[in-house]
């Protein structure tokens, strides 16, 4: 794993954006894999700046996200559809058509889910993963305990993650939706790169457990340690509790530059 410490989420931020412009720009055709959550947004914003400001062009990239939560329609102001379309998608020149969301709306839930890992298949697999992080180290919607070789499918989201989520609803925790379809953690680990962003004190304890843990189900993001090409991105705060700090700057301040955004 490779850790990137900057001084804010900001800083994260960019340095992640720059990343995925370069897979963008050296394969016009790239697939992306895309996380919801406050996180992401400065990457997102930053995105958008380089399709605006210096033409990064999306208009042959596919995505696919992580997850979306079951009995919301696409228009509903938490759906992750919508998010996506909004804080993405709208301001880009993606196609529509190319953007794909788990549909929490789906009648048959399991045929969904594997139609979903199908189309990620014919799409060529993920080039490019994002993700963000739970307080309780879930990645998508994989809640601690979840299979190391699961693949998209239902899931039950925990109390902690309910109250946590409930911020978006106006704080009324019993209008967040109890199951969800994610991603499988063994269908991001098939991702050809994954990078994940964490930002904020509230974090540092699962960053800590995910980098410098045990590789355990109880901790799910922990798994990214078996990834060959992962990088994590992380502020100030959250990067508070990890022991080798100063080893993750050495190596990162040390890079050549033909390699630091690859
Ligand atoms: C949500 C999403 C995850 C996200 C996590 C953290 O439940 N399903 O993909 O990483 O929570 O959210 P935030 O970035 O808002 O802290």
């Amino acid at each position: 794993m490779e850790i990137i410490i900057k001084e804010n989420g900001q800083a994260a931020s960019e340095a992640a954006a720059r990343v995925v412009a370069r897979l963008v720009r050296e394969k016009p055709n790239a697939v992306l894999g895309l996380a919801t959550g406050s996180t992401p947004l400065m990457l997102y914003r930053e995105l958008i700046r380089l399709h605006q400001e210096e033409g990064l062009d999306f208009s042959q990239v596919t995505t696919f996200n992580l997850d979306e939560y079951v009995g919301l329609p696409p228009e509903h102001e938490q759906s992750y559809r919508r998010f996506m379309n909004e804080n993405l998608f709208e301001p880009i020149n993606i196609k529509m058509e190319n953007t794909h969301v788990p549909d929490g709306l789906a009648a048959d839930i399991p045929a969904s889910c594997a139609a979903y890992e199908q189309a990620i298949v014919e799409a060529g697999g993920i080039d490019l993963q994002v993700l963000g992080i739970g307080s309780d180290g879930h990645v998508g919607f994989n809640e601690p305990t979840s299979s190391f070789a699961s693949r998209t499918r239902i899931k039950t989201l925990t109390q902690q993650t309910v109250a946590h989520n409930a911020r978006f609803f106006a704080g009324d925790e019993s209008q967040v939706p109890h199951h969800c379809i994610t991603m499988g953690i063994g269908t991001i680990m098939d991702a050809r790169m994954n990078i994940m962003l964490a930002f904020g004190a509230n974090k540092a304890d699962a960053v800590a457990a995910t980098i410098e843990g045990p590789v355990a189900a109880i901790m799910p993001a922990s798994v990214l340690q078996h990834h060959p090409r992962a990088k994590v991105f992380v502020d100030e705060t959250a990067s508070s509790r990890l022991r080798l700090t100063d080893y993750y700057r050495w190596v990162y301040n040390g890079k050549p530059d033909w390699q630091r955004d690859a």
